[in-house]
């Protein structure tokens, strides 16, 4: 007997930001990977499925800040989420790790070794923006500022919307930090980089040698033509959450250094747990490793990875598989419109394989994006699960719940399960390289080509005559090992129909040559419901309280800075002629506090207030301003008012004053307030 050679397979999804839930987009990944992974168990493979969260990095430091806790803390409850999210719609992982985990600092130190050793590591002086009040350097997106190029103001730190230059944050004018609201300034530190361009010969060749899909390989030709490759900033200095560099004290691993060795500590960890070598999986030529990713991270996974690799005498990856970015409708998920839908919540409405299946309809080897039309979604679930295949069980399992499946496999079934087996090459392949929408058409296509069978033999009817019961047995064994063979073939998808199938005939299934062999003389049990049409109205819903949690987070965050910066109210209320120091000195502007502020019933515009200098000295100030505030909030506030204005008889009493205000006027009035440590009297110059 030959053995059929066993591949031994190392396979891993992207790891998941730690600061954000997992979505309807990342699920295209991981559904994608889960699919693929089961199918190589089914074929009887050793693979092994690591994951973990990517927990490094500023924007995590900054959401623990502002949720007044601990990042370790944080990144605990993420992964608990992720992983519970992940669970739900089946996704199966080997192990589940994190990269602030002591096996990958571990590995981090090693791989850092090895690139002090080949002499790759240089320093630099960074030029970086820093946030005096926030205590840190500030990365790109964390600083708006007027465009250096083309003076568009409130751009962002890298490149500007409006004339679509790219610059460094430290050249923006009037740079502003969106953590603080206030200016950061330019600090000078310390960088290490990496020196890819020493292997940019070995890169050039790996990139086109088989690894990548066509699309990518052909996009980092240029790369590799064009220039040397630049140097990679790969640490950053203190105050940073993730790993401290040893030889390089206050200074950190970015987090897209540690995040792909976070793969290797994974499996560290899994070796660990299992009695394992690490270096059987990622120091062995038998080893397959497969990665699969979205194209935004391409970069990190084609170049610099495979440098760290190279470098530390780890395996390269055999395959990275590369897929595009989900759309909903034709358009990017929006969290206004409701369509960036969390994973959890899709869950509250819908069943999990209607997504795997939906997903794997569409998913081809190419690099190109994936769209999740809604009404083809409900329509590609009910038409091809529901109505093809489930329906072989439903309309026949329920006949032969006592007799069980015939003696033997009927011999005239129009040689349908011959067809069905077949196939079974064809799908294989397809699975393989990822081309799961043929692997899909082609399953359905035999599905089709079963259900004239049960129809045209119609066991409902057979089921009437009594002479009949054998041929009605018969009938419903082979739509039930049609039903079984579109089962295994589906089983990667639909692992919750593969093992509902399972129980119906006594049969789990557990590998891909269950489907050349069909089932005869055994047990049928009482059919349950395998799997329920779409219903598009939970469609609507998920959409609709998708759109409203989004408002509602929305609103409960700090809004971003955003600007106002137009220009257009000073283009019509243009500046005034100059006027001398002087002039301005001769009006006294001084702090008061409102000690009293009443309604003016009969004026439509005016509150009065009673405004205290210090002391007893007390003015009456009727102020235009009742269209903006009540006058109860304004007690107790410091506001500036001229001072020495000539007192002016108004219709309901004495002016003695005013206080400063901006604004067109109407609801939009803003009165000027001091900032803290002003007290009433102060002299406002
Ligand atoms: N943390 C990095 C990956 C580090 S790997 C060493 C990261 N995380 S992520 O959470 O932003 O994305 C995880 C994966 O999900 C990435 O491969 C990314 O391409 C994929 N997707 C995230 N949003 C997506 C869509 N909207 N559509 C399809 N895939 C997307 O990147
Ligand atoms: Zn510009």
């Amino acid at each position: 007997m030959v053995l059929s050679p066993m591949r031994n397979l190392l396979v891993t999804s992207a790891l998941p930001y730690a600061n954000g839930p997992i979505h309807l987009g990342h699920l295209v990944e991981y559904l994608q990977t889960d699919i693929w992974v089961r199918y190589q168990k089914l074929r009887g493979n050793r693979c092994i499925y690591l994951c973990a969260d990517d927990t490094h990095g500023t924007a995590i430091s900054l959401r623990a800040q502002n949720e007044g806790r601990s990042e370790e803390e944080l990144i605990a409850e993420m992964s608990e989420s992720h992983q519970k999210d992940f669970a739900d719609f089946g996704i199966e992982f080997d192990h589940y790790g994190s990269t602030n985990s002591e096996a990958s600092r571990e590995i981090c130190h090693e791989i850092w070794a090895a690139l002090r050793e080949a002499d790759m590591v240089v320093e630099e002086e960074v030029e970086q923006l820093y946030d005096v009040e926030k205590g840190m350097f500030l990365a790109d997106r964390f600083v708006r500022g007027t465009c250096p190029k083309c003076n568009s103001p409130d751009q962002p730190g890298d490149n500007c919307d409006s004339c679509g230059a790219t610059y460094s944050p430290v050249e923006l004018i009037d740079p502003v930090s969106t953590l603080s609201g206030t200016r950061p300034e330019i600090r000078s530190a310390k960088h290490l980089f990496v020196q890819i361009e020493q292997l940019h010969g070995f890169l050039e060749e790996w990139t086109q040698s088989g690894t990548l899909p066509a699309e990518s390989a052909n996009y980092l030709k240029n790369f590799f033509l064009a220039e040397p490759l630049k140097d990679w900033d790969v640490s950053r200095p203190a105050p940073y959450f993730g790993f401290e560099i040893s030889d390089s004290p206050g200074n950190y691993w970015y987090v897209w250094f540690d995040a792909p060795i976070g793969y290797i500590g994974t499996t560290k960890e899994w070796c660990d747990q299992h009695g394992e070598q690490l270096a059987d999986w990622w120091k062995n030529e038998k080893t397959e490793i497969h990665h699969f990713i979205g194209k935004d991270i391409q970069y990190f996974h084609t170049l610099f990875w495979p440098a760290m690799l190279k470098t530390a005498g780890y395996s390269l990856p055999t395959k990275v598989h590369i897929h595009g970015f989900l759309t909903v409708d034709g358009d990017k998920m929006s969290k206004s419109r409701g369509t960036f839908i969390r994973a959890a919540k899709y869950l509250e409405h819908l069943n999990p394989s209607y997504l795997r299946y939906y997903y794997a309809t569409k998913l081809s080897a190419k690099v190109e994006d994936l769209d999740l039309n809604l009404e083809e979604f409900v329509a590609r679930v009910n038409s091809d699960l529901v109505g093809k295949v489930v329906n072989l069980a439903s309309r026949t399992a329920k006949f032969v719940a006592s007799p069980g499946l015939s003696e033997t496999y009927p011999t005239n079934d129009e040689g349908l399960f011959e067809k069905f087996a077949q196939q079974g090459d064809a799908i294989a392949e397809a699975y393989e390289v990822g081309n799961f929408g043929k692997a899909m058409r082609l399953i359905i296509e035999l599905a089709d080509a079963a259900n004239p069978y049960v129809e045209s033999n119609a066991p409902w009817e057979l089921r009437k005559d009594p002479e009949k019961t054998q041929q009605l047995q018969d009938v419903c064994t082979v739509a039930l090992n049609l039903f079984r063979t579109l089962c295994v073939y589906l089983s990667p998808v639909l692992p919750d129909l593969a093992a509902k199938c399972g129980e119906l005939l006594g049969d789990p299934i557990t590998s891909w040559d269950q489907s050349k062999k069909p089932l005869s003389g055994t047990p049928v049990a009482k059919f349950k419901h395998m799997m329920q049409r779409v219903d598009a109205k939970r469609i609507e819903t998920m959409i609709e309280e998708s759109a409203a949690e989004n408002e509602a987070a929305a609103a409960a965050t700090t809004p971003a800075l955003s600007f106002d910066d137009s220009g257009e109210f000073l283009s019509e209320n243009p500046i005034a002629d100059e006027i001398a120091f002087d002039d301005f000195a001769k009006v006294d502007l001084r702090v008061a506090r409102v000690v009293e502020a009443h309604e003016v019933p009969e004026a439509r515009k005016l509150i009065r207030l009673i405004l205290s200098l210090g002391g007893d000295e007390r003015r009456q100030v009727f102020a235009g301003i009742k269209a903006a505030y009540q006058p109860e909030d304004l007690v107790g506030e410091l506001v500036v008012m001229v001072a020495n204005l000539a007192p002016r008889k108004m219709k309901f009493g004495v002016s003695e004053g005013m206080i400063v205000a901006a604004g067109p006027g109407g609801k939009d009035i803003f009165v000027l307030n001091p900032d803290e440590g002003a007290i009433p009297g102060h002299r406002v110059m």
